[in-house]
């Protein structure tokens, strides 16, 4: 079990996050949802350290706890060996091939090195079916491709949770089905797993939990079931009636 406790985010006097807790089981899978500008993707940032929340902390399965109003240096690499992001706009290293930006995470974060990396890369690459585009780099690869690419260097470093931030959003329809099958498969082999999304029905379908944020809180979570076809809160209801329509 994953327990984040009271993050707090603002940007100058703009309170973005008002304080979010949120407790992950082991292998549990959470969509979260909610209108454009509520918090959902500095939440993500924030769990893993990409923007600094004020206050709140994160306490992983293995009891290390790391409390975000005064954390830095060392402490951050080590925050994000339990963690990954995957990013909308894939946030590849346009410099480095798709190999090399994999290989870059372990080296970094895990410290690995040599054909430890070198088989693990190849590894991911097979997984993903892009064992031929090892030497490629981003720009001569396709969105789903670098999209494929950015999953494989989130899960390479075997993360205790992934955290994906409205990954499909960039990609074109025909390639969204594809990236929403690698994560589903990734949810099949019990990967822990934030997932901001405005895809409701693989939302529905794949998650244990569903979560609703608004104005830097979390109004309601619960069952997928529960939050999509009766939720508590008639706000959630509009926002699946307005997203269901376009
Ligand atoms: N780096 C930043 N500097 C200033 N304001 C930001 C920054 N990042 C996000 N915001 C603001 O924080 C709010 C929440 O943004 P965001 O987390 O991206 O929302 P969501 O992902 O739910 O659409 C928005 O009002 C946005 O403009
Ligand atoms: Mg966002």
């Amino acid at each position: 079990m994953i327990k984040i406790r009271d993050i707090r985010k603002s940007f100058g006097s703009l309170e973005v996050l008002r304080g979010i807790d949120l407790d992950v089981g082991a292998g549990e899978v959470i969509s979260i949802i909610g209108p454009s500008g509520t918090g959902k993707s500095t939440f993500l940032r924030c769990v893993n350290y990409l923007e600094e929340p004020e206050e709140g902390t994160i306490v992983f399965d293995d009891g290390k706890v790391f409390d975000f109003s005064q954390l830095g240096g060392e402490l951050v690499y080590e925050l994000r060996s339990h963690s990954s992001m995957v990013f909308q706009n894939f946030s590849l290293f346009a410099n480095l091939t798709a190999g090399e930006n994999i290989a870059l995470h372990l080296r970094k974060v895990k410290k690995w090195r040599g054909d430890e990396v070198e088989e693990r890369v190849a590894g991911l690459l097979r997984t993903m079916g892009l064992e031929d585009k090892r030497d490629n780099y981003p720009r001569q690869l396709s969105g789903g491709q670098q999209q494929r690419i950015a999953i494989a260097r989130a899960m390479a470093i075997e993360p205790e949770i992934m955290l994906f931030d409205e990954p499909t959003s960039s990609l074109d329809p025909e390639l969204v089905k594809y990236v929403l099958g690698v994560i589903r498969k990734l949810a099949e082999g019990n990967q822990t797993m934030l997932i901001v999304t405005h895809e409701m029905k693989f939302a529905q379908e794949v998650s244990d939990r569903v979560v609703f944020m608004e104005g830097g809180r979390i109004l309601e979570e619960g069952d997928p079931k529960d939050i999509f076809e009766r939720p508590r809160h008639d706000r959630i209801k509009e926002f699946l009636d307005l997203v269901r329509e376009s």
